[in-house]
C-alpha cells in the first residue's frame, strides 16, 4: 500500500490490520514526520532504510514509487479552477489531487481508497467533487465508490463524518462499503464519569483551549458536573489509535496531528472491504 498523505499513519495502521502493508509513504510536515517515523519505524524498518518515506508529494518522481496494490490518502481539500474542463486529468494540476491522480496514472494500482471532510460532496464544492470523480473514472478508467461514513458507526464515540472513495481498476469489482457496528465504549467510559452526550464532538486540528460555553469548544466535556478536557490519550482512543502510541512533539503539534488524522476503526473497516474485495477478483 501507497499510504499518501500520511500524517500519522492512520491510513497505516487500518491496512496492516487489514492484512496490508505499506512500502510507501509521503508526508511533508516535520512534525507529522517525527511521530509517524517514531511509531512506525520499528514495525516497517525497510520503509525508512529504503529512503520509501518521501516529503513533498508535488516532487515525488512516480518512477521512485513502488509498485502497489492500493493507494490510500486523506488529502487536503483544494477547490478546483473552473478553468480547462477539457484537459483530462491535467485540469486539476495545482490541487494535490493531482498529485494522487498522476500517481495512480502511473501505477495502476488494483485500488485506490481516498478521504476527505464531508463538505466536499456539499454544494458549494460539488464541483470539485465532480471533477475528482470524471478524473477517475473517465480519464483513469476506475470505478467510483463513495459514501459518508461516521466514526460512530465503527464502534468510537465521535460523530466525525468523513467522505470515503473507493474505486477499482477493474471497474466490475463488486465493493460494498462495511455495515455499521455497535459503539464499544461512550464519552462516560472515556472520562469515567457522567458525561451528558454519548456521543463527543469531532476532534478538529486547529487546537485552541475555548471555555465549554464557546461553541468552537470540541474538547471540552461537562463530567459530574465538572468541566473537563481531553487529554491526548483519550484523543488516541477517539481516533482508536492504539495506546502506547507515542508522540515526540509538542502538546499542540499532538493534537493537531490527531485532530488532522483518519479515524482508525473506520480505514479499517473500508480497508478489510477493499482487500476482499480485490481478493475475490484474483
Ligand atoms: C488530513 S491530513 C491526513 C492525515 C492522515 N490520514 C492520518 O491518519 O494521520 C493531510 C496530511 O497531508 C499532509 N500534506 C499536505 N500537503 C502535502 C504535500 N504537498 N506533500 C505531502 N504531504 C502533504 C499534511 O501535512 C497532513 O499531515
Amino acid at each position: 500500500m501507497a499510504d499518501l498523505f500520511a500524517g500519522i499513519g492512520g491510513f497505516h495502521l487500518a491496512f496492516e490490520q487489514a492484512g496490508g502493508e505499506v512500502v510507501f509513504a509521503s508526508e511533508n510536515d516535520r512534525h507529522a514526520r517525527t511521530t509517524y517515523e517514531a511509531n512506525f519505524r520499528s514495525r516497517t524498518p525497510g520503509l525508512f532504510d529504503t529512503s520509501q518515506f518521501a516529503g513533498d508529494i508535488r516532487t515525488v518522481d512516480t518512477a521512485d514509487v513502488p509498485d502497489v496494490d492500493v493507494v490510500a490518502g486523506g488529502f487536503p481539500c483544494q477547490p478546483f479552477s473552473n478553468a480547462g474542463l477539457r484537459r483530462g486529468f491535467a485540469d486539476a494540476r495545482g490541487t494535490l489531487f493531482f498529485d494522487i491522480a498522476r500517481i495512480i496514472d502511473a501505477k495502476q494500482p488494483g485500488a485506490f481508497v481516498l478521504e476527505n471532510v464531508r463538505g466536499l460532496t456539499h454544494k458549494d464544492q460539488r464541483h470539485s467533487f465532480t471533477r475528482i470523480q470524471r478524473i477517475l473514472t473517465r480519464d483513469l478508467g476506475y470505478s467510483f465508490h463513495w459514501k459518508v461514513l461516521r466514526a460512530s458507526d465503527y464502534g468510537l464515540p465521535q460523530a466525525r463524518p468523513r467522505v470515503y472513495m473507493v474505486g477499482f481498476r477493474d471497474p466490475s469489482t463488486e465493493f460494498s462499503f462495511p455495515e455499521p457496528v455497535p459503539l464499544e465504549f461512550t464519552m462516560s467510559d472515556l472520562f469515567g464519569g457522567k458525561v451528558d452526550r454519548v456521543i463527543g464532538r469531532t476532534l478538529m486540528a486547529s487546537w485552541h483551549r475555548r471555555p465549554l460555553s464557546d461553541p468552537h469548544c470540541f474538547d471540552g466535556y461537562l463530567v459530574d458536573g465538572e468541566p473537563r478536557y481531553l487529554s491526548i490519550e483519550q484523543m488516541c482512543r477517539l481516533q482508536g489509535f492504539p495506546d502506547g502510541f507515542t508522540f515526540p512533539v509538542s502538546e499542540a503539534q499532538a493534537r493537531k496531528q490527531l485532530g488532522n488524522a483518519v479515524a482508525v476503526p473506520v480505514a479499517a473497516a473500508v480497508a478489510r472491504s477493499v482487500v476482499a474485495a480485490l481478493s475475490s477478483c484474483g
